[in-house]
């Protein structure tokens, strides 16, 4: 059985869970710590990091800052008049390519759906907020309760320990995985999608709601992100987005770990780092922020899908 391995800054290993994954002799974890003060990480939680390439940090934020975030979003969908446009998001399918709605959404707050969301009559089956699968992808940089939410002094300094000092806030989604109809998805790496030379993306995963193996919690394979990039997402000289083969071993069988977390958890990946989720088939949403961070002095190219425009330019923690 593999194990999820909890840490705390003092004290070392401090407790361990068995995970419900399983395969064979081979052992491997993901790290979790309790937040540290300030952001301030320690050296086994960067070198935990820098050998799984994922680090969970629990409490991060608190529990009233994520009902803040979820209250924030419902008034959102509430002015999102969903007959409008009926975009879908499914990483499976790939719907969102050639989605002019999808594509053009990098500096914008836009709303996708699940692919199961509609009846055959086109109509929603749930009710809006139980049948969208994200909101992106720049809402830490239009709505003022998501800048906040995003640019605390606690998150800069953890990014500042990670080495980055000029960073900026690259993209942020709202992930839904609702009830009964929440998508999975693949594993794969998110330097795919947000590519930059040298490559500096990572993750900042926010549980705003308990995430657990029954409604979709993100998966990981602990060390992989030392591996090569696999994909390159980019757009082609015909203006569609494509997929090019950059490495095509497939990923080892059953190295996947659960990175279960209770809401407030902030989970920190490496944008090499492999992971995925499960559907969602529960009675439980389980709601949670992302932001992508990057290296300002990286080269960032024109042919990723997001782009922004002049007048919205990047910004970091400032
Ligand atoms: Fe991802």
């Amino acid at each position: 059985m593999l194990e999820v391995v909890k840490y705390n800054s003092n004290w070392g290993i401090l407790a361990s869970s068995t995970s419900h994954l399983s395969r064979g002799n081979d052992i491997s974890t993901i790290p979790v710590f309790d937040a540290p003060e300030s952001g301030q990480l320690s050296e086994q939680m960067l070198s935990s990091f820098d050998a799984a390439g994922v680090l969970i940090l629990e409490n991060f934020v608190s529990v009233d800052d994520c009902h803040r975030l979820r209250e924030r979003t419902l008034e959102l969908i509430d002015e999102f008049d969903s007959r409008s446009v009926k975009s879908v998001f499914s990483a499976m399918e790939q719907t969102q390519i050639g989605d002019k709605y999808f594509e053009q959404s990098g500096d914008k707050i836009r709303f996708f759906f699940e692919q199961d969301a509609f009846d055959d009559k086109g109509d929603l089956k749930q009710r809006k907020e139980n049948s969208i699968n994200k909101m992106g992808h720049a809402m830490h940089d239009l709505d003022p309760v998501f800048d906040a939410f995003s640019r605390t002094a606690d998150i800069a300094n953890v990014v500042r320990c990670l080495g980055y000092d000029d960073p900026v806030l690259l993209q942020s989604m709202y992930i839904f995985k609702p009830p009964r109809i929440g998508g999975e998805v693949y594993c794969h790496q998110d330097s795919t999608f947000l590519y930059t030379d040298p490559e500096s993306c990572i993750g900042f995963w926010f549980a705003l709601e308990d995430a657990t193996t029954e409604n979709g919690c993100m998966h990981f394979i602990p060390g992989g992100h030392k591996g090569p990039l696999k994909e390159l997402h980019y757009r082609g000289d015909d203006g569609e987005m494509k997929f090019k083969t950059l490495d095509d071993t497939p990923w080892p069988e059953g190295a996947t770990v659960p990175a279960e977390a209770k809401a407030g958890t902030l989970v920190i990946f490496d944008g090499r780092a492999p992971h995925l989720s499960g559907a969602n088939l529960s009675d439980k949403s389980r709601h949670a922020y992302t932001l992508h961070v990057i290296d300002r002095k990286s080269h960032y190219p024109a042919e990723n899908w997001l782009q922004r425009s002049a007048d919205l330019p990047l910004r970091g923690f400032e």
